[in-house]
């Protein structure tokens, strides 16, 4: 009986839905409420809403890693790329054209919009700009700045046709190896919740959509697509969520990419506790949830857990929807919600909104907030007697290094960006008015593209390396009488797609990078010359073996395409370095907590443990008493700072705390400070690290002399631990000490307040 009436509601929805096509007065979105549109939906038309159209395809031909299942050829590679409204975009989505349903463009990434800058029959090229890297953004502990490079990114991706960009990545920079660490921020989850929640905000002031990524701990790329991370909840909610959770609830990003792995054995498009019960109903998020690109799970479980567009989508995904809901597998009420949530942000999109895109982002200007912006995370390592910034008798520079010639702006695989060009550094040099030895100058150029051509082909998951040049004793002899200093750099590539090897050439210097350092320094050093070290990388590299060797390291990053400028800036003093590190370098790889469960050879029954639990970073490094080369939050300026007058308006933490802190520029250069608010808590029975960052935030730029005193506002629930027996965040009664400076282990001030109740926030699952 019941069956029957259904059936007849079932015809008569279907009547309906021809009559109002025929009358051409279907609801439209935007203009209806979208429970009418989705009324009007064939089943057919709903499960295309939640499956991308397979037109686009960011993975390039053969050979793709074992790790994807799905093979494309080159054929279809080129025919997906024609096919897309906007050329080299990484996904779009179905139109329902009379429903008022635009398609809907997807592109990457972190450090810019990845698009194809040639289309076919057209002079035009459609590069974009290619920001700094995500490590260095986080770098520069300058929420505001990251904001304004996110706009920009927004404002490119809106006038090249883009809905939503698919940015920022922010998973914890877990181990150095980790292949794709350049486009996230930090090894610290407040760092990279603030840091993201800066970018989103940035990109959605611009009219598109941000799309936080990966959700959750896809800390690796060996075998990303299968292993099982196995994380205690507690460390899963305090390191791994918690940086989301900040850019969730602060920045209400338009949509979420769920990642490859799997946790604790369940694939995170397909936990329900993880993207229904976590984010939408602890969080209370409201945009939509997307899969990775080709994480081909099971269709119908990836949508009861909430997992509402699979992208890029394939023919077949639809097919099996459609089964489901007709074997009952799905309910469609399921379909419905994710239709909804999806539909809910379509009608926020320029697509929708039928924005006029002009195909001319403001390039020019964009170049400009690049060079400017990649100084800012830039980090002073070294900087004996006060070597840098240059003085102005230093004319003729013995550049040395492929990288300083062909510099590294980025990282590669979707995290890659089209632009128009990159400065050298050498460029920057001579627009500075420096000498860079041009002999060298011409040995390297043709080194390198005789190099080139014997090279393999770049593609999306790798782009090749040259090798160091050999320069010899006598040709250092000979620039270290003719040059007033010498400027080396060391540069390193990764991506999407491999972690990093434990090896020379990669995590360690090769023997001759080493050489060169020690052959360099001691050349200038006779001769009462000085050398300095740029570090053009995207991550962690050894530095233990020879840091004591240069007169001055400066850690420059991949910082965007006017890398040469931005460094020059650096190291002629136009710029004061203000940056500190987001992450710790270690003494010895084997000093980083999770190098011992950090795979290199796995297989599809592999899980990855995390015994170290919430000891990533510096909690470690602090908590055990494991001294790190450069620490957590480290850097130099070129002018000092005296921090005093710390205050507080209570000390009682059932109040907001608000702690006040006079920082002064006593040196004699303007610069900025990063001022550093670390809490200690107090003995408990569950372990806490000795130390975590808790709040943070920079000066303005502080003239020789001036002041500034930076406020900041402290919460019981801001100094919780995750207790996984009770299922909820717990700050519990004690006296907590507040530890202010400039890095994890450099604090000038200290004081303590006082919670005297247990605060606690339960989950209800
Ligand atoms: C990456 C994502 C990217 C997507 C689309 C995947 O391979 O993991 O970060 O957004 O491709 O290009």
């Amino acid at each position: 009986m019941k069956t029957k009436i259904w059936l007849n509601i079932g015809v008569a929805i279907a009547v309906l839905k021809g009559l109002c096509a025929c009358s051409n007065q279907l609801p439209q979105l935007g203009k209806a409420p979208i429970k009418e549109v989705i009324e009007m939906m064939t089943l057919e038309e709903k499960a295309r809403i939640v499956v991308g159209t397979a037109k686009a395809c960011p993975l390039p031909p053969q050979p793709a890693p074992a790790a994807f299942k799905r093979k494309v050829s080159p054929a279809d590679y080129n025919t997906f790329q024609t096919k897309m409204k906007v050329c080299g975009a990484a996904g779009d989505s179905y139109a329902i054209s009379h429903l008022g349903i635009p398609s809907i463009i997807y592109a990457d990434g972190p450090a810019g919009v990845r698009i194809d800058p040639n289309r076919e029959n057209d002079e035009k090229r459609y590069y974009a700009t290619a920001f700094p890297i995500s490590t260095l953004l986080a770098a520069s502990w300058n929420t505001e700045l990251v904001k304004q490079v996110g706009r920009a990114m927004g404002s490119e991706a809106l006038e090249y046709g883009v809905d939503i960009l698919l940015a920022p990545g922010m998973n914890i920079q877990r181990n150095p190896l980790t292949g794709r660490n350049f486009e996230y921020y930090s090894e610290d989850p407040l760092l990279t919740g603030k840091m993201a929640a800066a970018m989103v905000s940035g990109i959605q002031l611009s009219g598109v959509g941000a799309s936080v990524k990966h959700f959750v701990a896809n800390n690796q790329e060996t075998f990303r697509n299968g292993i099982n991370v196995i994380v205690s909840e507690r460390a899963l909610r305090e390191i791994y969520l918690k940086g989301f959770e900040i850019a969730i609830k602060e920045s209400k990003p338009w949509t979420v990419m769920s990642s490859y792995n799997k946790v604790n054995g369940e694939y995170t498009s397909e936990s329900e506790k993880l993207l229904t019960e976590i984010l939408r109903n602890e969080w209370k998020y409201d945009g939509f949830v997307m899969t990775d690109w080709w994480a081909e799970r099971d269709p119908i479980i990836q949508m009861k857990a909430g997992n509402d567009l699979l992208m890029p989508g394939y023919e077949e995904q639809v097919q099996i929807i459609i089964d489901a809901v007709e074997s009952g597998r799905l309910d469609e009420s399921i379909l419905d919600r994710n239709v909804t949530n999806i539909l809910k942000i379509v009608e926020k999109t320029p697509s929708f909104n039928e924005y006029a895109y002009s195909d001319a982002p403001s390039l020019k200007e964009h170049a400009s907030l690049v060079r400017s912006a990649a100084t800012e995370g830039m980090v002073l390592l070294e900087n004996r007697n006060g070597v840098l910034p240059l003085n102005n008798d230093i004319k003729k520079v013995a550049l040395l290094g492929v990288g300083a010639y062909d510099i590294v702006v980025g990282g590669h695989g979707s995290g890659y960006v089209y632009c128009s060009h990159k400065s050298s550094l050498e460029q920057g040099l001579v627009e500075a008015g420096l000498q860079p030895d041009s002999n060298l100058a011409i040995t390297y150029a043709s080194y390198i593209s005789q190099q080139k051509e014997m090279l393999p082909e770049e593609n999306f998951w790798h782009i090749p390396t040259v090798p160091e040049l050999k320069i010899t004793r006598e040709e250092l002899d000979y620039l270290a009488n003719t040059c007033d200093i010498a400027i080396l750099t060391i540069c390193r590539k990764s991506g999407e797609g491999d972690d990093r090897k434990l090896e020379k050439g990669d995590y360690y210097l090769t023997d001759q990078e080493l050489q060169m350092i020690m052959d360099t320094s001691s050349a200038f050093k006779s001769r009462g010359k000085k050398t300095v070290v740029v570090l053009n990388i995207g991550g962690v590299v050894e530095m233990t073996n020879w840091s004591h060797i240069p007169d001055a390291i400066l850690l420059a990053w991949q910082p965007g395409q006017e890398a040469g400028y931005s460094i020059t800036d650096i190291l002629t003093g136009r710029e004061n370095p203000s940056g500190k590190l987001p992450m710790t370098f270690p003494r010895r790889y084997e000093d980083v907590p999770s190098s011992t469960y950090f795979p290199f050879m796995v297989n599809d029954s592999s899980i990855v443990k995390y015994e170290e639990d919430i000891y990533v970073g510096y909690r470690h490094y602090n908590t055990h008493c494991i001294a790190p080369l450069y620490e957590f939050g480290y850097g130099l300026s070129y002018t000092e700072f005296e921090y005093s007058d710390l205050k507080f308006n209570t000390r009682n933490l059932a109040d907001t705390i608000i702690i006040s802190v006079n920082v002064k520029n006593v040196g004699n250069r303007a610069g900025k400070e990063v001022v550093q608010v670390y809490v200690s808590a107090p003995v408990s029975n569950i372990d806490k690290p000795t130390e975590e960052l808790r709040k943070f935030s920079k000066t303005q730029l502080l003239q020789p002399g001036e002041s500034e005193v930076l406020s900041f506002y402290l919460i019981a629930e801001d100094l919780a631990s995750y207790n996984d027996k009770k299922s909820a965040w717990l700050t519990e009664p004690g006296v907590y000490q507040v530890k202010i400076g400039s890095s994890s282990r450099r604090i000038y001030l200290q004081g303590e307040i006082e919670n005297k109740m247990n605060v606690m926030r339960k989950i209800k699952h």
